[in-house]
């Protein structure tokens, strides 16, 4: 197993990187061959790896070693929910303290003794296109996002997402705590294609404005928090032959169209377009009459102009949106309903949404992505890419992980049950699949 390291030890002998006691066991942890196998559930379909939705369970460390062999680089998508390590167990254990036997000492160490081996594995089963997508919350995101550098490779880090949880709380001494966090790490970032945002049917609505060349929007060529740029101030000459020019100390002379005059002071602002842009693309332009204009004419007065550009519709779409490092509307409440919604409510704490995994899975684009859920819990992830093939007619899999984490219940008496009966449900839900295949890890 290759991971480029973090920690390095400087001349004064003390080391750069992300340590604990322990941290060399937990690594070795993941070359130690699989000391479990796998058993078919009777009754059910045979797993086709890497091809068929398939739920293991057991101890992901485990489950991922036996994966290797038939799933190493097939991976497009991994996304792994692991315990925040908040303090309070829920149905599974979230308080990790120090255990003797690893020597790892304090709350960090056993929750990155987990992680560690778990990352090196995942990373192994990505394809060199592949992502791991990690939430986490406050109390880990710094060390998990050392521990992902230190897997991954600095360089390899593609984002930190942060994600509105709640709409409202007043819980906490200083801050009531409404969000967590997504951080996003690549096989090999350079042959990750960009993320697509998803775009929603009301995006089509900004662009009001119609030439023949398609819908467009508008924006102002003069912003006022653009820093002075020596070829960007110039005169624009209006549709009434008037000419106009951003505010400022200085009016230059002589009053040309788009001839450039250096900005002579802080305070003489310019245009977004250099005055080459505005010369190559003045087809762009849209001038609209106003009483409002921050914008000057040569005696200094206001103008009756303001000046916009004009951006199109089709050009974004063929472009692609980006998307924000930044979530909202996918609050837990919502990955609560669905649980409900499936005659599951109360089964399991703070489920993810559903929305959350596909909004990962827009991003990537690909109809026919492998995608394993490491920490599956009640099953989001499997739910999630049945609800989007349904949607898109994709052809994506799905590889959850979970433990059979006893609950007490009767009718589901460890967690990984919940988990199969709930993407069974969702299952139903979509008309497929009646492929699953379920195999313990013992
Ligand atoms: C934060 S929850 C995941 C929630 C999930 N994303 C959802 O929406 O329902 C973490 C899950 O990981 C499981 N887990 C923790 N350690 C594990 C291990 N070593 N192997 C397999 N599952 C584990 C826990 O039982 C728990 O169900």
């Amino acid at each position: 197993m290759s991971a480029p390291s973090a920690a390095a030890a400087g001349g004064d002998g003390q080391a750069y990187g992300l340590c604990w006691p322990g941290k060399a066991a937990a690594r070795a942890a993941a070359a130690v061959p699989p000391r479990a196998a796998l058993r078919l559930r009777p009754g059910g379909p045979a797993p086709v790896f890497p091809g068929g939705h398939t739920i293991l369970v057991g101890d992901n460390l485990e489950a991922l070693k036996l994966l290797l062999p038939d799933c190493r680089g097939a991976v497009r998508l991994c996304y792994i929910d692991p315990p925040y390590n908040g303090g309070t167990d829920h149905l599974y254990p979230d308080r990790f303290r120090a255990r003797r036997t690893s020597g790892s000492t304090g709350r960090h160490g056993p929750w990155l003794d987990l992680l560690l081996p778990r990352l090196l594995l995942a990373r192994e089963l990505l394809r060199e296109d592949g992502v791991l997508f990690a939430s986490i919350g406050d109390e880990e995101l710094a060390h998990l996002r050392l521990l992902g550098e230190e897997v991954f490779g600095e360089r390899n880090f593609v984002g930190c997402v942060a994600r509105v949880t709640k709409r409202t709380s007043n819980k906490g001494i200083h801050f009531a705590p409404s969000k967590d966090y997504l951080l996003a790490f690549a096989r090999d970032k350079r042959r990750l294609p960009p993320f697509h945002e998803v775009v929603g049917p009301d995006y089509a609505d900004r662009f009001r404005g119609s030439d023949p060349r398609g819908r467009f929007a508008t924006v102002a060529l003069y912003q006022q928090a653009l820093d002075p740029r020596p070829n960007q101030r110039y005169w624009i000459r209006c549709p009434d032959g008037s000419f106009c020019i951003p505010p400022g100390e200085t009016l230059p002379d002589p009053v040309e169209d788009g001839v450039p005059v250096a900005p002579r002071s802080p305070r003489d602002r310019v245009w977004r377009w250099s005055h080459a842009s505005y010369r190559q693309r003045r087809e762009l332009l849209v001038f609209k009459a106003t009483k409002t204009s921050p914008l000057r004419t040569p005696d200094g007065g206001r103008s009756a102009w303001n000046v916009y550009t004009k951006y199109y519709l089709d050009d974004r779409l063929a472009r692609g949106l980006r998307p924000r490092d930044f979530l909202d509307g996918l609050t837990n409440d919502q990955g609560t309903a669905e649980l409900k919604a499936l005659g599951l409510d109360d089964r399991f704490p703070f489920a993810k949404p559903t929305g959350l995994v596909r909004r990962l899975l827009h991003w990537i684009a690909d109809p026919d992505a492998l995608v394993l859920g490491v920490f599956a819990g009640s099953g989001t992830t499997g739910h999630a890419v049945l609800a989007q093939n349904a949607a898109d007619g994709g052809r994506r899999r799905f590889l959850l992980v979970q433990s059979p984490e006893p609950t007490g219940a009767d009718d589901f008496p460890t967690i990984a049950e919940l988990t199969i009966e709930r993407v069974r449900r969702a299952a139903a839900q979509f008309a497929g699949p009646s492929d699953l295949a379920v195999c313990d890890v013992e």
